[in-house]
C-alpha cells in the first residue's frame, strides 16, 4: 500500500493491531477524518477505536471520503460526476492518506471527468461498486472525445477495491468506422487514463466494455498494474486492453485481458517494463508499436514479457514499425509463452502499414535489436509461426530464438518461418527451423 510507506513505526507499539487491520477497516468503509467533518459516513460503518486527540493525528489512519456523502445517487441513471469530483477534491486536500470510496452494490453514472493532483498526501480510490459511463454519446463534445476518467499529475495514487469500471462501449462500437465503413473515423473515449502519475498502483478491478482503449498509462513512472480483469467482445473495435507510452519502471502482473484489439500495446517512450502472468485473448496479442509512423522517432527499451498465455489472438509476440521512422526498439525479451491457435505467434514487421494507401519504400527505419524469443510453445492457426520482415537498410540485429515449439492447430500440417533482413541466432531446439522459407512464394 502506498500509505504504509508513510507510516511511522515509532508511534506504533500499542497500535500495531490497528496497522494490520487498516485494510480490513478500509474494506468495511470505515475511517476517521482529519477535520471531523468527513467522518461519520453513510453505509455500513464499523466505527474505529477512539481517535487520537486533535493535533496528534494517528499516522496510520486514513480519512475516508465516500461518494454518497457528496450527494451521489448510485442508481445508474442520475449523473454522479459532480459527487466524485467533490469527494476527490476533499481527499486530495487531506493532509493524511485519504480514501475516496465508491460504495459496493451500486452503479455510479459518470460523464467525462478529470481527477487532478498534486494532492497533499497519498490518495486511494477504492471502487467497490461500479462506475458506469454515461450511455449518451452526446455527453462527449468534439472538444474531447478521447477520455472518460482521467487521473492527472497525482503521486502515490492507488486505484483498487474489487469493483468494476463499465464503459458502456456497446453505445459507441456501432458508430466506429471499423464497424460501419460509411462513417467517418472519429475517436472514442479511453475508459481510464493515467497521465503524469508517479508511484501509481491499479489493482483488483474489473474494467469492461470500454468505448475504446480500456486503460492508458502515459508519462508516468514507478507503476504497478496487478490483478486486473479487462473484458470486451472480440468483435469490439479498437478496444485495446492496456496501452503504455512515455512511461518507465512499469510492472504488469496477474491480469486477464479479453478484448477486440491489442491485449497490451507498448508504445514510444516505454522503458523498463516487466509483464508477467498475463492471459490474453480474444484480441490482437501483445504488441510493441506501431513505432515510427509519419517519419517519427521512437525509443523503446528494456521490455520483458514473461509467462503470458495467448488464446486465439491474431498475434502473439509482435514488434511493428513503419518505414521511414528512426530511433530504436531494443533489449526486448518474450519468454515462457504459451500460444493457443494464434495466427502469428512470433512476428517482427518493419514494414508495417495500416493506411488506406501503401506506405511505400523508405530508407530509414526504427532499429530493432537485442530481441529474445525464448521458451515459446503452442499452436498456430496459420502456418506462419515465425515471421521477421525487416528493413533492408536497417536490418533487425541480435535476434535470439531459443527453445521454440510451434505446431499447426489440430495437427493440420507443418509450420514455417520466413525472414527478410534479420540477423538471428538459434539456441536449443527451434521448431519450425528459423528462416528456411522465403517470403516470395
Ligand atoms: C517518441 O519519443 C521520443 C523520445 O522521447 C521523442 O523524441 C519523439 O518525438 C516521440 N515520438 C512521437 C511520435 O511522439
Ligand atoms: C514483408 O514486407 C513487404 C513490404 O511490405 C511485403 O511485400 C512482403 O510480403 C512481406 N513479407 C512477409 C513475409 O510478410
Amino acid at each position: 500500500m502506498a500509505s504504509s510507506s508513510g507510516m511511522k513505526l515509532v508511534y506504533m507499539a500499542p497500535l500495531l493491531p490497528l496497522l494490520f487491520m487498516s485494510g480490513v477497516l478500509e474494506a468495511a468503509g470505515a475511517g476517521s477524518s482529519a477535520d471531523g467533518t468527513n467522518g461519520n459516513l453513510h453505509g455500513s460503518v464499523t466505527s474505529r477505536p477512539a481517535a487520537a486527540p486533535r493535533g496528534r493525528s494517528l499516522p496510520e489512519s486514513q480519512s475516508v471520503f465516500s461518494l454518497d456523502r457528496y450527494g451521489a445517487r448510485g442508481d445508474g441513471r442520475n449523473d454522479d460526476t459532480r459527487a466524485l469530483e467533490m469527494a476527490w477534491k476533499a481527499a486530495c486536500a487531506s493532509p493524511r492518506p485519504a480514501v475516496v470510496l465508491v460504495p459496493a452494490g451500486r452503479r455510479y453514472l459518470l460523464k467525462l471527468l478529470t481527477l487532478r493532483g498534486p494532492c497533499k498526501s497519498s490518495v486511494t480510490l477504492t471502487v467497490k461498486g461500479t462506475l458506469v459511463a454515461s450511455p449518451n454519446r452526446a455527453d462527449w463534445s468534439d472538444s474531447d472525445r478521447r477520455h472518460w476518467i482521467v487521473f492527472r499529475s497525482i503521486d502515490e495514487l492507488t486505484v483498487n477495491g474489487g469493483g468494476a469500471i463499465d464503459g458502456n462501449g456497446e453505445k459507441w462500437w456501432p458508430h466506429s468506422c471499423k464497424i460501419n465503413k460509411a462513417l467517418p473515423c472519429k475517436e472514442a473515449p479511453t475508459a481510464l487514463s493515467f497521465h503524469y502519475c508517479v508511484g501509481l498502483k491499479v489493482e483488483d478491478l474489473k474494467i469492461m466494455n470500454s468505448q475504446q482503449i480500456h486503460m492508458s498509462v502515459e508519462d508516468s513512472a514507478n507503476v504497478l498494474l496487478a490483478r486486473l480483469s479487462i473484458t470486451a467482445p472480440g468483435t469490439s473495435p479498437n478496444t485495446d486492453g492496456i496501452h503504455i507510452t512515455r512511461s518507465k519502471d512499469v510492472r504488469v502482473t496477474d491480469c486477464k485481458i479479453k478484448t477486440g484489439d491489442d491485449c497490451m500495446s507498448i508504445e514510444n517512450g516505454t522503458h523498463n517494463l516487466h509483464v508477467s502472468k498475463v492471459t490474453c485473448g480474444p484480441g490482437h496479442g501483445i504488441s510493441i508499436g506501431s513505432l515510427g509512423d509519419d517519419n517519427s522517432r521512437a525509443e523503446v527499451s528494456g521490455i520483458t514479457i514473461d509467462s503470458v498465455q495467448l488464446h486465439g489472438t491474431t498475434n502473439g509476440a509482435r514488434i511493428k514499425t513503419y518505414q521511414g521512422g528512426s530511433g530504436y526498439a531494443k533489449d526486448i525479451t518474450f519468454q515462457n509463452m504459451v500460444m493457443y491457435d494464434v495466427k502469428n505467434p512470433i512476428i517482427i514487421d518493419q514494414n508495417y502499414c495500416d493506411r488506406a494507401k501503401p506506405c511505400g519504400e523508405q530508407e530509414s527505419a526504427v532499429q530493432v535489436s537485442g530481441v529474445v524469443f525464448k521458451n515459446i510453445r503452442g499452436t498456430t492457426s496459420t502456418k506462419d509461426a515465425i515471421k521477421m520482415n525487416c528493413s533492408e537498410n536497417v536490418p533487425c540485429q541480435g535476434i535470439t530464438l531459443q527453445n521454440i515449439d510451434l505446431e499447426m492447430q489440430d495437427g493440420k500440417g507443418s509450420t514455417r518461418s520466413t525472414c527478410r533482413n534479420a540477423k538471428w541466432r538459434e539456441f536449443g531446439t527451434v521448431h519450425p527451423q528459423p528462416c528456411t522459407a522465403t517470403d516470395t512464394e
